[in-house]
């Protein structure tokens, strides 16, 4: 399996068969995407909320690849308004698929769509796949229940975003990190804009004093999982 960090909060993950997932695919508006929606497919595109930079550019690539889309309710109803394949589901929720297991979690945000439409709730998304847990957790501020998420779910590789402003930054991030003790941490959500520009090194060496890896990903470095 590989996983392809495409910058911001948006990664591709492709299954040793060939079944291709998109995680909040903003590439055309985000200054730091390595590609352009068009030359991106997927089998699936999984969205953690509604805002921008994370829905992006779903429903011209949900149309033209056929992709089925899984959120929240709310953001999922207002994509099948669209004519886009939605499967809508809610914060504590699982649903097996064709490539493995999605659960959505809690996190601390909103969601609202591009043209202002209120969406529910903003979520993290834990997905069982292969042998793998990765836990992409969306826009969050920090909270406590992410000890009971990392108490549940042995977690490989935690997505965390660090960029600060409207969401965890630095500090926050290194908490959420001792609370989950994923395998691995790879920092999100950082550098795209000026107001979220960080070090993503010192997030790096703040984990390694607490003995957790962290892999930092360049934008548009693919690893093999
Ligand atoms: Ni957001
Ligand atoms: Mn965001």
């Amino acid at each position: 399996m590989k996983l392809k960090y495409f910058s911001h909060s948006s990664f591709l993950i492709t299954l040793d068969n060939g079944t291709r997932l998109l995680i909040d695919p903003f590439l055309d508006g985000n200054p730091t995407s390595p590609v352009i929606a068009a030359d991106v497919e997927a089998d699936y595109i999984l969205l953690t909320h509604g805002h921008g930079d994370h829905f992006g550019d779903t429903l011209s690539i949900a149309k033209r690849c056929d992709s089925l889309c899984i959120c929240e309710n709310e953001l999922a109803t207002y994509i099948e308004s669209k004519g886009v394949k939605a499967h809508n589901m809610h914060i504590g929720g699982a649903h097996s698929f064709d490539f493995g297991k999605i659960k959505l979690t809690q996190a601390l945000h909103s969601s609202v769509t591009p043209d202002k439409e209120c969406v529910g709730s903003a979520t993290g998304i834990i997905i069982f796949i292969q042998d793998k847990i990765i836990y992409h957790m969306g826009d969050t501020g920090l909270f406590l229940d992410l000890k009971l998420i990392g108490e549940l779910h042995p977690i490989d590789y935690l997505l965390v975003p660090i960029g600060d402003n409207f969401t965890m930054g630095i500090d926050d991030a290194v908490k959420a990190c001792s609370f989950v003790k994923p395998k691995c941490a790879i920092p999100i959500h950082y550098n795209t804009f000026d107001v979220i520009k960080v070090d993503p090194d010192s997030f790096n060496k703040k984990l390694e004093k607490i003995n957790i890896n962290c892999q930092v990903l360049k934008f548009g470095q693919e690893i093999t999982l």
